[in-house]
């Protein structure tokens, strides 16, 4: 049952105040904590009213790996395997369906209904079974008459008819994407589903999906918890390392309650190496973006389980300033993303972009640490730690591999 309305959004609006004044008297990496301090002004106006989001989300969508070929017994195993394997305890908490999970035609009564070959339990089914673990169940539908696969109907029309049904199964999280649209502007067509389920009373996180193509980081706020910046992502470096950059330019938008988004993640799904993929997850975790893995995780590997079971990298990520990290500095293909987390402390990740092995340094000024501040420095994928008197930090690394730090003032 859904907490007091009134009581969640007092609480969200609390931690942004808090959140504000140590943005503030921090001092962090200036341009982000500035951008953010103001940014968090606007929020305390503008914010979607329904509590959540307060940090990034966690959890797995079915897209990634699935594409448009999915089921109840895929949705369920990984319910199991995201507890079975940690995950789940770690944060990891939203199972989410994305398109083709509906039937082609609604009901006489309008209704959205679940494929009955695929998912014979029902969305409601699925949903007792997903909260039975713990867990919360996604759903997915479009701002058009279609989705983009085209073998269900979209939302445009009927926002108010699927908010109710989505409620009425319990749904806890919706992605809402942007295709077959009457050609309006996503500013008009998303407020309606946003209010929509407001008024359902029950918090249903809610994620846009239109690309990025109305620069959704300057209306998202007040419509949505995550807002796509970017065009979708695939599993191969070019395309991760593009979503990364475009994302980048909306840091200063982002703060609890609201997040940028630069789509799921592919950690594990083979198109990448594993220093890529660590790359990936440290960057996303760096910039606040919602980790919503891609892959199959009833069958992931060792390395896969490592990167994404790194309870550091994800501290990062969760950190209740909720600031985005972003890129500070850029020599060539060496690169430098950095932003201020709670008490005070920095993370840094040292970035080698470039397909030869390099050292990639950063001054303490670049990073917002007062220069010669007596400081501890943690490698988050060593997981070691090392006390430091010099006013830089520097690695050889490995053609796309990074280090990710966070520096502590003593
Ligand atoms: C429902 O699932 C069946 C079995 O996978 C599939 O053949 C059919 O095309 C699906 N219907 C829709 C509308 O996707
Ligand atoms: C969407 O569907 C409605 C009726 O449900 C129809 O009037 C409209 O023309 C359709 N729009 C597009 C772009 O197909
Ligand atoms: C650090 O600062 C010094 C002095 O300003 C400069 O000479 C040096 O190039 C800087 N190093 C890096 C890695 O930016």
């Amino acid at each position: 049952m859904a907490p007091p309305h009134a009581m969640m959004v007092a609480l969200a609006m609390l931690v942004q105040i808090c959140a504000t004044v140590e943005v503030l008297s921090s001092g962090g990496v200036e341009a982000a904590g500035q951008g953010a301090a103001a940014h968090f002004g606007l929020d305390r106006r503008n914010l979607l009213a329904n509590g959540l989001g307060l940090t990034p989300p966690m959890g797995w969508n079915t897209y990634n790996h699935f594409h448009w070929t999915i089921s109840e017994k895929i949705i369920r195993e990984t319910a199991d395997a995201m507890v079975s394997s940690g995950l789940a305890a770690l944060g990891y908490q939203y199972i989410n369906l994305d398109d083709a999970w509906a039937e082609r035609q609604r009901d006489s009564a309008g209704n959205l209904v679940a494929n009955a070959t695929t998912f014979p339990a029902g969305i409601k089914g699925l949903a007792d079974y997903v909260h039975a673990k713990g867990l919360k169940l996604g759903i997915y539908s479009d701002a058009g008459n279609l989705t983009c696969s085209k073998l269900q109907p979209g939302s445009l029309g009927y926002e108010e008819q699927d908010a109710k049904t989505f409620a009425s199964w319990e749904i806890d999280f919706l992605k809402y994407d942007n295709c077959h649209t009457d050609g309006t502007s996503p500013q008009v067509r998303y407020p309606i589903m946003s209010k929509a389920l407001l008024k359902t009373g029950r918090p249903i996180f809610f994620s846009l999906c239109e690309w990025g193509v109305e620069d959704p980081a300057t209306w998202g706020p007040g419509v949505g918890n995550s807002w796509r910046t970017t065009g979708d992502i695939a599993d191969n470096w070019e395309r991760m390392t593009e979503r990364a950059d475009k994302n980048d330019k909306w840091a200063s938008y982002a703060g609890p309650g609201g997040w940028n988004d630069p789509d799921m993640l592919e950690v594990g799904n083979g198109g990448m190496t594993t220093e890529e993929y660590r790359s990936h997850f440290s960057i996303w975790a760096l910039a606040k973006a919602p980790l919503i893995l891609g892959c199959d995780i009833r069958s992931m590997d060792l390395d896969t389980h490592q990167i994404l079971s790194n309870s550091e990298v994800i501290a990062v990520n969760q950190d209740k300033l909720g600031v985005q990290g972003k890129k500070v500095k850029k020599d060539g293909d060496l690169e430098v993303w950095a932003g201020p987390l709670s008490q005070k402390r920095v993370v840094v990740v040292l970035w080698n972009r470039g397909s030869s092995p390099a050292k990639v340094a950063a001054n303490f000024s670049d990073i917002g640490v007062p220069p010669f501040a007596l400081v501890d420095v943690r490698d988050l994928w060593a997981h070691t730690t090392e006390a430091k008197v010099k006013e830089q930090i520097s690695a050889d690394l490995d053609p796309h591999a990074c280090k990710m730090y966070i520096i502590i003032q003593k």
